[in-house]
């Protein structure tokens, strides 16, 4: 069955040279969920501005920098030393498979409309590979994160962290492999009123391997959380504190993880062992499922059932039997 899917799907796309995912109404290939459906209007980045090419460090800095829509193609390697800061009405895609970030990562700091797309962003040192701060509308699709696990939880930041009330996000069709702390929403519990009722953050058709916590972890936001693959997501994969609300469904978890999901206010020794000597320190979450997920061997951990039992806007849900391919077809850069 798998094999032979596999087998369609290729010859589907090598003859249409279509994404036969979205072709064969298995999953949206196009921006979905609070990214596209929220009060201030669909994420449209640089859409209708001019295109330009970078190849530079000097280049894609000041074609990001201003806030007049445009779309900047990235080839080949960037090694930042300072983290480049994008400003609003951007599309910045990577061409091919050869745009990798490295050195320093993004910064989306009180922007609006950003589309990320296509880029390998690696080994970033002393702070997140993007950081999403105050920030509206950003679409993160189809890159790829890694790093090295084996260095342990602080040698490497997040890989996309939301925080300071950012809201109406998608986070679609990544490969996050190979690191520690992958997601996370709200930064610190003492920011209740800044993040309270912002948030808004899909998680879709991602694939998570080897990661350790945070995929994701969220506070006083809502995140809907479908038909991501997790393999080996090794402590904690999907934590909800602080009064957030998560809605997951459609998942799966394959190989070695040991919780898929939890409400506890707890921040695990495995997450921050260097600033934890772990209590019970937060308040709990909220969590709730729609519809049926795989757990595998994974333990499931809800202390309370919230009220975001429905996503507030249409979406494909891609039946379960056929995340794990569907999603490895789909995720990562080389893919659109
Ligand atoms: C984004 O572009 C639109 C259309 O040009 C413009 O109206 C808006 O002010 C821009 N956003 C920012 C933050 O400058
Ligand atoms: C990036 O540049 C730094 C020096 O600024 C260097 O140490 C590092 O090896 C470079 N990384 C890559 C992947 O080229
Ligand atoms: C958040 O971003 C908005 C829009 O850019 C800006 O007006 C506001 O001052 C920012 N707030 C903070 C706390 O930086
Ligand atoms: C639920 O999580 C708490 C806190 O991490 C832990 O003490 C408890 O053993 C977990 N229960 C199950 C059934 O996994």
């Amino acid at each position: 069955m798998r094999l032979n899917l596999v087998l369609l799907l290729s010859t589907v796309s090598s003859l249409t040279g279509a994404s036969p995912l979205g072709f064969l109404g298995l999953a949206s290939w196009d921006v979905e969920g609070f990214a596209k459906d929220n009060p201030i209007g669909t994420t449209t980045g640089g859409a209708g501005g001019e295109r330009v090419t970078v190849e530079t460090v000097e280049d894609f800095r000041s074609a990001v920098a201003d806030n007049v829509p445009r779309t900047i193609l990235v080839k080949g390697n960037l090694n930042f030393t300072s983290r480049p800061k994008i400003g609003s009405n951007k599309s910045v895609i990577g061409v091919g498979r050869t745009a990798h970030i490295t050195g320093s990562g993004l910064d989306l700091y009180n922007v609006d409309n950003i589309i990320i797309r296509n880029l390998k962003v690696s080994f970033i040192l002393g702070n997140d590979c993007i950081t999403i701060r105050n920030s509206t509308r950003v679409w993160i699709d189809h890159n790829e994160f890694a790093s090295d696990i084996s260095k342990g939880p602080d040698e490497f930041d997040g890989q996309v962290d939301i925080i300071r009330g950012s809201d109406w996000v998608t986070v679609s069709w990544n490969y996050f492999h190979d690191h520690w702390k992958s997601s996370l929403i709200g930064n610190d519990p003492a920011f209740r009123d800044i993040d309270f009722g912002h948030l808004h953050v899909t998680y879709h058709h991602n694939h998570w391997r080897n990661e350790g916590t945070r995929g994701p972890a969220g506070r006083f936001g809502h995140q809907h959380v479908y038909n991501n693959l997790y393999e080996d997501f090794l402590y904690q994969a999907i934590h909800s504190r602080s009064d957030n609300q998560v809605l997951v469904e459609g998942n799966v978890f394959r190989g070695n993880t040991r919780e898929a999901l939890s409400t506890y206010g707890l921040v695990i020794p495995d997450d921050s062992p260097n600033t934890c000597v772990c209590g019970d320190e937060e308040l709990d979450g909220y969590a709730n499922l729609g519809a049926r997920n795989d757990w595998g061997g994974a333990g499931v951990n809800i202390t309370q059932v919230g009220d975001f039992v429905k996503a507030p806007y249409k979406f494909k849900l891609t039946p379960l039997l056929l995340v794990p391919t569907v999603v490895k077809l789909g995720a990562g850069i080389g893919k659109i």
